[in-house]
């Protein structure tokens, strides 16, 4: 059976990694799903890959003239937007001494404010429609617990966790449920990116941090993106609908909360 027949999603920063398997999965269940992303050529790739009911929308999340003009192409496009993922965020590593405002303000801008904003503009689409809908915000084992080096992306990450309890006691009297999804370490490009940076910061060999990350997951290995797939499925499915303001633990036993 599918599961979202006949439902529109948009997925920010879906041209790749977590958000293009999210877009694959919406669609074998039978939902519609814009790939929002400032990749444009990426996103088209993907959409081309995963077929007709995926498509490409230029989106830059810390824009907020491109969020209203991402959410109305969506409207046009399908009738309306029924659920919202925001899935784009930035990554960085620093120790606290060496921790830029360049580097503060980037991660802010597109892990927290990005959300915010992506999530403002498509509530006021479904309370407009009147029918309700879902938001799944991407959180992490980052927002659980801060770490020596990774300050700011654990701290915007504490942050979609709040944004996502408090948009979602919000939001709910709309009928949208807003929730969160905290994966814990997922292979993939941006894994890559993380390993290279504690490689730097940490005199590793290349490849060594992300073996030793996933050795320490109880279930015994990294994630992938489509670990999570299930988890977004049921949280935009109408068997989710009394879940309100939630974080779900997506990490092969990482984290216990
Ligand atoms: N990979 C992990 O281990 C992991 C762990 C925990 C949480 N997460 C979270 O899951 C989500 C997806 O992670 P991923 O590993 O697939 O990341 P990724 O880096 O592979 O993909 C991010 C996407 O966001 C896009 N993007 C960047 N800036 C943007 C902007 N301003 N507007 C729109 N799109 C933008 C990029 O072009 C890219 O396609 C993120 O929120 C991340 O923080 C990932």
């Amino acid at each position: 059976m599918m599961r979202l027949e006949g439902k529109s999603a948009l997925i920010t920063g879906a041209a790749r990694g977590i958000g293009k398997a999210f877009a694959e999965r919406y669609v074998r269940e039978g939902a519609t799903v814009a790939i929002g992303d400032i990749d444009m050529d990426r996103a088209q790739e993907s959409a081309a890959e995963i077929g007709p009911a995926a498509y490409a929308v230029y989106l830059d999340v810390t824009d907020q003239n491109s969020i209203e003009k991402a959410v109305a192409a969506v409207e046009e496009k399908t009738g309306g937007l029924d659920i919202l993922i925001n899935n784009a965020a930035l990554f960085d590593l620093a120790p606290i001494v060496e921790i830029t405002r360049d580097s503060y303000d980037r991660l802010f801008n597109i892990n927290v404010a990005g959300t915010l904003f992506t999530m403002q503009a498509a509530a006021k689409s479904m309370i407009r429609r009147g029918k309700g809908g879902k938001i799944i915000n991407m959180a992490s084992q980052a927002g659980r617990r801060g770490e020596p080096l990774v300050g700011v992306y654990c701290a915007t990450k504490a942050a979609v966790i709040s944004l996502t309890q408090s948009a979602g006691l919000n939001l709910i009297s709309h009928g949208i449920n807003v929730n969160a999804i905290a994966p814990g370490v997922v292979d993939g490009e941006h894994w890559d990116g993380v390993d290279a940076l504690f490689a730097k910061h940490e005199g590793l060999a290349p490849g060594e941090k992300k073996a030793a990350v996933g050795k320490s997951v109880p279930f015994g290995r990294m994630g992938t993106a489509e670990d999570l797939t299930g988890m977004a499925v049921f949280l935009a499915s109408a068997d989710a609908e009394y879940i309100v303001a939630q974080t779900y633990n997506v990490d092969g036993g990482n984290w216990m909360s």
